[in-house]
């Protein structure tokens, strides 16, 4: 069975990226997996205090709503991100979400862990979905950067994106004339991509 894990990075409820992840899931779900949606506004989640305590161990310190996300996070198929663009980044929510995988890092590149199992790891595949206000498609340049870093990190080799900009008012991607549609094809996709792996043998289909 495959799963895809959904991460609503946006505080807007029923925004734009609300609206498209909803519709990536739903895309994934038609391809046959089965999905959770985590709002991370909804959970308890505080910003890496860089106290330096993963550093030997590897483990967080803080111990709330992460240590549960850790472990969806890596042991999901998929892994589709949906967040608003603030400031030129990925909003604050979604940046304490990453930025508390600092520990994530030190497993994997001062202590050497394996951190996914093997037999997944070549078939985990990520979508990071995001929408801009401005009327300038270099407004994800920032972003980009952001979730290059942390796919790599999560041993999510690749990932799709799928951008809308000058879109500013809550439910503006409804008017756009493909976004919803191309937010389900783009999870549907994900999972038909997926699909290609035996995920317990490996061997390619
Ligand atoms: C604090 C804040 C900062 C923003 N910064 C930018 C920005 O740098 N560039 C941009 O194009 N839009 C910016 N926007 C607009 C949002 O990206 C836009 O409204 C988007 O549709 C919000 O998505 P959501 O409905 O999923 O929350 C900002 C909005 C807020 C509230």
């Amino acid at each position: 069975m495959i799963k895809v894990l959904g991460i609503a990075g946006s505080p807007r409820q029923n925004g734009n990226t609300a609206l498209l992840l909803q519709e990536a899931l739903r895309g994934a779900e038609e391809s046959g997996a089965v999905t959770e949606k985590i709002i991370l506004c909804k959970r308890n989640i505080n910003p890496c205090t860089a106290c330096g305590g993963c550093s030997k161990t590897g483990k967080c310190v803080i111990g709330d709503a992460m240590d549960q996300l850790y472990k969806k996070t890596l042991a999901a198929h998929g892994i589709i991100i949906s967040a608003p663009i603030y400031f030129n980044s990925v909003n604050a929510q979604t940046k304490a979400f990453i930025d508390r995988f600092q520990c994530i890092w030190e497993r994997k590149y001062s202590l050497h862990e394996d951190l996914t199992d093997p037999n997944i790891r070549p078939a985990r595949r990520g979508l990071f979905l995001s929408v801009a206000g401005l009327d300038d498609p270099r407004s994800f340049d920032g972003a980009i950067k952001v979730m290059d870093m942390f796919f790599n990190l999560i041993d999510i080799k690749y990932y799709g994106r799928l951008f809308f900009f000058k879109m500013n008012g809550k439910g503006a991607v409804q008017k756009h004339p493909t976004a919803l549609n191309d937010a389900y094809m783009a999870g549907k996709q994900l999972v038909d991509e997926i699909s290609r792996y035996d995920v317990e043998s490996m061997a390619i289909k």
